[in-house]
């Protein structure tokens, strides 16, 4: 990324510290990467109402919403996913120094992307959350109907049919989305989120 040298950062003095202690938690990043219908937004979005039902400040960002608005002019292609990711990556900043905690729901099928994106948000506020589920429970599911065109080869380039999933090696938590109940998959991440000191209750 070229940075501009004629810009010049304007230092806030409410920090993200001050935020954090006014919020009563800290903020930090729970990144959900796994196959289309792995369950990475059912999660997310149940995580974030535990969150927010203790007075957590909270946001879910994903595939689905962000790439009609900030990222609709990216495709699925590798190069348009890694940019599709980088954005998001910048923004997951901007909503730590917001104090905010943000759960964010993208495939993210490339290591090396996921690598990147734990540099751009920095390894102390970045959980990577592998939300295993087998191909073949992903498309049984088929909730939007994707995979069926993917197989009919009417969508290019579908994840887990047409275009690769590294699955990540050594992830912060890793869930059997396609055998763990939904709720014992929260608990683990809330568990996690205490354990790390991000949230005290
Ligand atoms: S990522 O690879 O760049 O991380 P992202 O999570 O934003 O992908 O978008 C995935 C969502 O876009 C899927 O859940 C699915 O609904 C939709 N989609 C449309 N085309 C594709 C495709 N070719 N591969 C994967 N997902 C696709």
């Amino acid at each position: 990324m070229t940075i501009s040298p004629d810009v010049i950062r304007h230092i806030a003095t409410v920090t993200r510290p001050r935020r954090e202690t006014l919020n009563g938690h800290r903020s930090v990043n729970l990144w959900f990467t796994g196959l289309s219908g792995s369950g990475k937004s059912t999660l997310a979005h149940a995580i974030e109402e535990q969150l927010h039902q203790q007075g957590k400040r909270t946001y879910v960002f994903d595939g689905d919403n962000v790439r009609h608005g900030l990222c609709g002019d990216l495709g699925f292609s590798l190069p348009e996913r890694r940019e599709n990711l980088r954005r998001i990556a910048e923004m997951t900043n901007l909503f730590l120094d917001a104090g905010v905690i943000s759960l964010t729901a993208f495939i993210s099928p490339m290591a090396a992307d996921r690598a990147r994106i734990r540099e751009i948000i920095g390894p102390d506020d970045f959980i990577e959350v592998y939300c295993n589920c087998s191909l073949e429970i992903c498309e049984q599911r088929d909730v939007k109907g994707l995979y069926k065109r993917a197989r009919e080869g009417t969508i290019k380039n579908y994840t887990g049919i047409s275009s690769p999933y590294e699955p990540p090696v050594n992830p912060d938590i890793e869930l059997r989305t396609d055998t763990q109940p939904l709720m014992e998959c929260v608990t683990i991440v809330m568990d996690a989120l205490r354990t790390r000191g991000v949230i005290f209750e």
